[in-house]
């Protein structure tokens, strides 16, 4: 019986040094019910955010922060080829508005916006040489990845995002000094959202999976 309490107790010590030291999985976990949202929620609730409420900030801390998110992703071989550039202070955001096409109204209150970039020639590469067909199709697959955990963590934390396709790619690489080994896909927009927006259809679940 005293033998049993004393493996109890050691069992219970263990699991609380876990939580208590940070970066591991009970941490994490902790900050992210701390955050008050499922993972269900999280899904079920971000969506493609047009209007931003204007008098809502969002800090450099709390992008930071967001930008662990990516750090996640997993990527070819770890190539970890997604590059971020935050356009967080006013003369910037007012230039990469004018570089989002049709996108400039939407997206005009967002309090950040990020132009999303992957490096050339690491993912899907092996020795320099592509590794199969799809070539640099992987480091943008790579780019989608990261920016799935961007959007998904923004939502976690209370924020709303637009990924724009719809974007000038060679006034925004001027912009922020976007090396020719990155290309750039797209510009996501963070803030909080102004009202509630439409609920995209979705395809049936059978038109999009097949069971074999
Ligand atoms: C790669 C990509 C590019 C997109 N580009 C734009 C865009 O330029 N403008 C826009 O309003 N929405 C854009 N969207 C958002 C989609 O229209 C949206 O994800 C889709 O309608 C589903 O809605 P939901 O995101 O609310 O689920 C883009 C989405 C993705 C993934």
């Amino acid at each position: 019986m005293y033998k049993k309490m004393i493996i109890c107790a050691a069992i219970a010590l263990m699991a609380s040094a876990c939580c208590n030291n940070e970066g591991n999985s009970c941490s994490k976990e902790t900050a992210s019910q701390n955050n008050g949202v499922s993972f269900e929620e999280v899904l079920k609730t971000r969506r493609s955010i047009r209007s931003y409420d204007s008098s809502k900030t969002i800090s450099e801390a709390e992008v930071r922060q967001l930008l662990t998110a990516v750090q996640e992703a997993p990527s070819w071989a770890n190539q970890q080829p997604s590059k971020y550039y935050v356009a967080i202070g006013k003369e910037k955001l007012e230039a990469v508005q004018n570089l989002v096409g049709g996108n400039k109204d939407r997206i005009k209150n967002a309090p950040v916006l990020i132009v999303c970039t992957f490096e050339k020639g690491k993912s899907g590469f092996f020795q320099g040489n592509p590794a199969n067909e799809l070539g640099d199709y992987w480091g943008a697959y790579d780019n989608g990845l990261s920016n799935c955990y961007l959007i998904l963590q923004a939502r976690a934390m209370g924020f709303d995002t637009l990924i724009m396709g719809m974007r000038e790619s060679d006034k925004l690489r001027e912009l922020f000094a976007i090396p020719p080994e990155e290309m750039v896909t797209a510009v996501i927009s963070l803030g909080y959202r102004l009202g509630e927006p439409k609920q995209p259809q979705h395809r049936p679940l059978d038109e999009v999976a097949k069971f074999f």
